[in-house]
């Protein structure tokens, strides 16, 4: 730890925080397909439908959504704004806007949390149009069907688990636990995507 300079500061730059978190999710997300793969064996034929796109759609939301999540912790942004739905009593944070677009996007407290918030309400909403829609699909096949339940399931407690996180003032195992729930989300929503692909 000292000779690798990880003694005083023990701090990274957000962006590098988030690059780490993204290649250690990418890496999740290509071992439950090669497992899955593996599992079930090569199909004989793919299922063309739309929800091929859709699932993979979400499933990148879903990883955006985490991106900006390290950006929350990498700036200590949960620290501020412990208030919500509001922030401080504002809907968009005074302090919002950082020096530059790259500051404001990757550096400040104010944005880091607000865009975490709204990507969170969006995968919020699409998690129950999946829902939705899979209930009335005929042509889904019945696991697929489960695991779309399941994925609002997840979704929706991750986000619950933001906010008491966030509420709480971020105590160490509230903070795991949260970016935990991010990694299994990202597992279901992966196993939801293989899953529409085999008939
Ligand atoms: C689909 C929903 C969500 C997903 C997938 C998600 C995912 C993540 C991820 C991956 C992190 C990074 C954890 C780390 O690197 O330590 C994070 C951090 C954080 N998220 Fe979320 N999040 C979601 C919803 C929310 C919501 C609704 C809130 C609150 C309004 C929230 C508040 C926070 C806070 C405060 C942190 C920083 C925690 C820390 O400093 O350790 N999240 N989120």
């Amino acid at each position: 730890m000292v000779s690798s300079g990880l003694a005083e500061r023990v701090s990274v730059a957000p962006e590098r925080l988030m690059t780490h978190l993204g290649l250690a999710l990418a890496l999740l997300v290509a071992l439950v397909w090669t497992a899955l793969d593996a599992w079930a064996g090569s199909p004989r034929v793919e299922e063309r439908t739309p929800w091929r796109g859709w699932a993979l759609a979400f499933l990148g939301a879903v990883f955006f959504q985490s991106l900006l999540g390290a950006l929350v912790a990498g700036n200590d942004a949960g620290l501020v704004y412990t208030d919500w739905p509001l922030m401080n009593g504002s809907l968009v944070p005074a302090e919002y806007a950082g020096r530059n677009l790259w500051g404001t996007i990757a550096h400040s407290q104010g944005a880091v949390q607000l865009h975490h918030r709204l990507a969170a309400y969006a995968v919020f909403i699409a998690a129950i149009v999946i829902s939705v829609m899979a209930a009335r699909s005929r042509r889904m096949p019945a696991q697929a069907r489960v695991l779309a339940f399941v994925l609002t399931g997840v979704v929706t407690l991750q986000a619950a688990m933001g906010v008491w996180t966030l509420m709480a003032g971020v105590p160490v195992t509230l903070g795991v636990l949260h970016q935990a729930g991010a990694a299994v989300l990202l597992a279901v929503v992966t196993a939801f995507a293989w899953r529409v692909r085999r008939p």
